[in-house]
């Protein structure tokens, strides 16, 4: 009998986890269905409960829906606790469990994709909406992290749980030195935008990391030019994906050709 899952969002049409998970399923013989569906603003609640009642097992949950999954779920776990945000549901018996996959997904991505470890390295995140507190929690291994944004009131709430792991807040303009780890989870690339960003902060050693896929960022070029190593997000949408899966079906996919396949 096939399984049914689903990504909710909105939008939702240019989604690429109908086909990452239609790989994975098929790489490891699950017998699963995936779909895209689209959720009315104010309709992620009702999406949900349609889902349970029509027999689905899971779902992942993308913008803008993270944060009212999360308080949808009856029970969550520590890292969804820690985001703030559910991306992956699992429905059992009428109960809504929430994971986030996020972190652990970026973490995967930039050690093992990447063979770049965080342990003694400064870390930077650009920008602290959503994008930056489901991600933060993944990096405390690192030697310090420091949150860049606009507006710094939102970077000091965003790094408030973390004070005792050598966490800062802090503005663009007060970006002085290099860092060893750069991770932009700010939109600004979504409309082309260049962040306020000092060429100083990227160097040699440098792996800077956009958290957007399927397009060549401000930030990317910016780190490039300055002989970092770029990454953009794609191996993270991926990893996430993966432990999602995982979640699900207890069988890990492998990602390397997965991630291949979306590049070409
Ligand atoms: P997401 O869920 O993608 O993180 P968000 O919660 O709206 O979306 O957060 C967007 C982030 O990108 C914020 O940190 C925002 O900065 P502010 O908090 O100051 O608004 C940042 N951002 C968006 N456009 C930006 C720009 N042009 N320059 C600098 N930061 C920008």
């Amino acid at each position: 009998m096939t399984d049914n899952y689903a990504v909710i969002g909105n939008p939702i049409a240019h989604s690429k986890s109908p086909l990452i998970h239609a790989a994975f399923a098929k790489q490891t013989n699950q017998n699963i269905s995936y779909e895209a569906i689209l959720a009315p603003l104010n309709g992620f609640e009702a999406t949900v409960r349609d889902l349970i009642a029509k027999g689905y097992k899971g779902a992942n949950v993308t913008v803008p829906f993270k944060f009212e999954a999360f308080e949808l779920c009856d029970e969550k776990t520590k890292y969804a606790e820690d985001a703030g945000a559910v991306n992956t549901l699992v429905f059992e018996e009428n109960r809504i469990k929430g994971h986030n996959t996020d972190g652990a997904g970026l973490l995967v991505d930039i050690t093992k994709n990447h063979l770049f470890s965080i342990a003694n390295k400064n870390v930077l995140i650009l920008g602290a909406g959503g994008a930056a507190s489901g991600i933060i929690y993944s990096l405390l291994g690192a030697s310090s992290i420091t949150v860049a944004n606009r507006s710094l009131d939102k970077a000091k709430q965003l790094i408030k749980n973390y004070s005792a792991c050598q966490a800062h807040a802090i503005t663009f303009e007060a970006l002085n030195s290099p860092y060893d780890l750069i991770i932009n989870a700010t939109s600004a690339g979504l409309s082309d935008t260049a962040l306020p960003i000092p060429n100083i902060i990227f160097s040699k050693n440098t792996l800077a990391y956009d958290m957007m896929y399927s397009r060549k960022t401000p930030f990317m070029t910016q780190a490039r030019a300055n002989g970092a190593q770029v990454s953009d997000g794609l191996g993270m949408l991926v990893e996430q994906a993966a432990e999602a899966f995982y979640i699900w079906r207890g069988v890990r996919p492998e990602t390397a050709p997965v991630i291949k396949m979306m590049r070409t």
